[in-house]
């Protein structure tokens, strides 16, 4: 080990790999830490962390689950921080019209300066983590720097990570360096903060050499660096050049009572229903449903030509809010089991977490999620609405036996969907997967409490991974079309669904939850050849006939007429936003084949 970490570090470090050891040693001189810890990922340490954070004022033991852990973070790091994101790809072209970019060398210069001294009275944990099953054909390892121990037990949950992976971590073996400062050194004796931060936030990305900088937010999207930082955006770059794609998907198992299984693959933006759609409990009888994912896939093909979808993850950080034990029931019964840890939630008197949807009747007292007093009468939310629940996946009682297997899953059907009150039918099949590849590109949802700024407006969201993208938009639409033309591929289907539509009068025309198996009951039965469907403009959609509505009520079907209605008028409308959205691309960047496509919409629809 290099001499001057040796002289801070707490153990000899469990790695011989050069590459790790020197930028540990350039970043603890750069950061200036009290101490460094090379993290094992046991639980002795997950119970020192944990009780140090609890020391702090940082975490509050909850007495009503085993081994769980609540805390409220700076009101002003609730959310990711997308004005903050920044792609640094050598050439300002790559990071493409959807990202902020700024020169990898001046962010570098800038963000050396954040970081100087910045983990001063500090401890720096290194760890080392597998994106993925460690027994898989071409693991990816990620290795995170960070001084906040609420990173380091939440990377626990997250990843697979420790021992296990110091082992595999040989010399030579390629890792994606991830290093996070909370931005806030105790020097002179200063004393911490129950959630340290700084108003400064950087989470920046150096797609070519495959380096994530986070400054700034300990908040979870900005601080877990393999999640969105690692798992989405430099994947997604790794999957460009390597043929494969990194996806903010779903993955779910779907059995029929016949007993025939599909895997499924589904994008929503933030907060639209990945989590929830991932521990569905079927409402038709003899469906069961069984979660290998909730919110990120990565899809490579197999020999046999389909397209294989993994899971990067080993937990879910779930949106708190709306998760009961009526919508969500292998969420509630995930957490339950414990070893999970609640930000931004508030707290009962008997030691649980709450959030508004948890119960019906919310409690006569908490603590809310700025630590203070709150009554019903109190008139506010309780629980931040992005506030999350962070639980080992392994606990779901949905959990898929194949969530684990480094071959990944065959995926059937893929779904786009978006929280659109208007315009986007309850569920629309596309002619073909260009056609597919289309309506993903122009994929649109009301924004929501995931990411800081206005909640409410309509923006498009390709494939859900607006704020995900490592590289140029029009670049990756390219590379979904050529993943459809690979030869010998056996494609999924490619669907749109819309469980947020409303009435009039703002009411979800569609119950949605567990409900939506039967919108997937109907897209498998497409794949059979069993389904009815008309053919619209905008694609294949099914009457209300076509849909098993079976034990729904009989004043659904109204309903159900309306949230399945393509009208015309409202598409016409919605293509001057999309033409503004295609605009905004560039020309050179934009497939043809996308082009082409846009025009066969318009044509369809100025013939309907
Ligand atoms: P991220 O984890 O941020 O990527 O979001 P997500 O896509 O996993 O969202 P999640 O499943 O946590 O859902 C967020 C919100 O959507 C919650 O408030 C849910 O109650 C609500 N929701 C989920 N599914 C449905 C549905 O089928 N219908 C309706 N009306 N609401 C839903
Ligand atoms: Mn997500
Ligand atoms: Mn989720």
């Amino acid at each position: 080990m290099p001499e001057r970490i040796s002289a801070v570090a707490t153990a000899p470090a469990p790695t011989d790999h050069s590459g790790i050891l020197t930028w540990v040693e350039e970043i603890a001189e750069l950061t200036a830490p009290e101490r460094v810890v090379f993290c094992d990922g046991s639980r002795e340490e997950w119970d020192r962390l944990t009780g140090e954070l609890v020391a702090k004022g940082t975490f509050v033991p909850l007495a009503a689950k085993p081994n769980s852990f609540w805390c409220v973070s700076d009101p002003d790091d609730v959310a990711r921080v997308e004005d903050r994101t920044f792609i640094c790809s050598e050439h300002e072209s790559d990071a493409g019209p959807t990202n902020n970019w700024v020169d990898p060398v001046d962010m570098r210069t800038v963000m050396t300066e954040h970081y100087r001294g910045a983990m001063a009275g500090r401890t720096m944990y290194v760890i080392a983590y597998c994106m993925g099953p460690l027994d898989a054909g071409e693991p990816k390892y990620g290795v995170q720097i960070t001084d906040s121990e609420y990173v380091a037990v939440s990377m626990q949950i997250m990843t697979r990570s420790g021992a296990q992976v110091w082992e595999k971590l040989t010399q030579g073996t390629e890792f994606v360096k991830c290093l996070h400062s909370v931005g806030m050194p105790l020097t002179d004796g200063h004393a911490d903060v129950a959630w340290p931060c700084d108003k400064t936030k950087y989470i920046a990305h150096f797609p070519e050499s495959r380096t994530i900088w986070s400054y700034g937010s300990g908040y979870g999207g900005n601080a877990l660096l393999g999640k969105k930082c690692f798992a989405l955006r430099i994947a997604s770059v790794l999957g460009r050049d390597e043929g494969w794609l990194a996806e903010h998907m779903l993955i779910l198992k779907l059995t029929s009572p016949q007993g025939r299984t599909h895997y499924i693959a589904a994008a929503f933006p933030s907060s639209c229903g990945k989590t929830n759609l991932a521990m569905l409990e079927p409402t038709l009888p003899g469906w069961k449903a069984e979660t290998v994912g909730d919110d990120i896939a990565w899809m490579r093909f197999g020999a046999d030509g389909r397209l294989y979808a993994v899971n990067p993850e080993a937990g879910f950080f779930g949106v708190a809010p709306g998760t009961g034990a009526k919508t969500n029931p292998n969420a509630i019964a995930t957490i339950e089991a414990g070893n999970s840890i609640f930000t931004n939630t508030a707290r009962t008197d008997n030691g649980d977490a709450w959030w508004e949807g948890l119960t019906e009747q919310p409690p006569a007292h908490l603590v809310d999620w700025h630590g203070e007093d709150w009554t019903p009468a109190s008139g506010t939310a309780a629980a931040h609405p992005n506030s999350r629940y962070c639980t080992p996946i392994e606990q779901c009682p949905s959990v898929a036996p194949e969530w684990n297997d480094p071959r990944g899953v065959p995926i059937s059907a893929i779904f786009f969907g978006g929280r659109r009150a208007t315009t986007i039918p309850l569920v629309a099949e596309s002619f073909d997967w260009a056609h597919g590849v289309f309506t993903a590109s122009v994929l649109s949802s009301e924004t929501t409490a995931a990411a800081a700024g206005k909640v409410g407006v309509v923006r498009r969201d390709p494939m859900a991974m607006l704020p995900f993208l490592g590289y140029h938009v029009g670049d990756y639409f390219a590379h979904w079309l050529a993943m459809g033309a690979r030869e010998g591929a056996q494609l999924p289907k490619i669907f749109q669904v819309n469980w947020f539509r409303r009435s009039a009068d703002g009411k979800f025309l569609w119950p949605g939850f567990g409900d939506n198996v039967r919108v997937l009951k109907w897209a498998l039965e497409r794949l059979e050849g069993t389904a009815e469907a008309v053919r619209t403009p905008i694609g294949f959609v099914p009457t209300s006939e076509a849909l098993d509505l079976d034990g729904l009520g009989a004043g659904y079907r109204g309903l159900i007429d309306a949230a399945l209605d393509v009208d015309v008028d409202e598409w016409v409308r919605e293509l001057e936003s999309i033409d503004e959205w295609y605009a905004t691309i560039g020309g050179n960047r934009l497939p043809d084949a996308l082009r082409a496509e846009l025009a066969a919409l318009k044509m369809r629809l100025a013939e309907a």
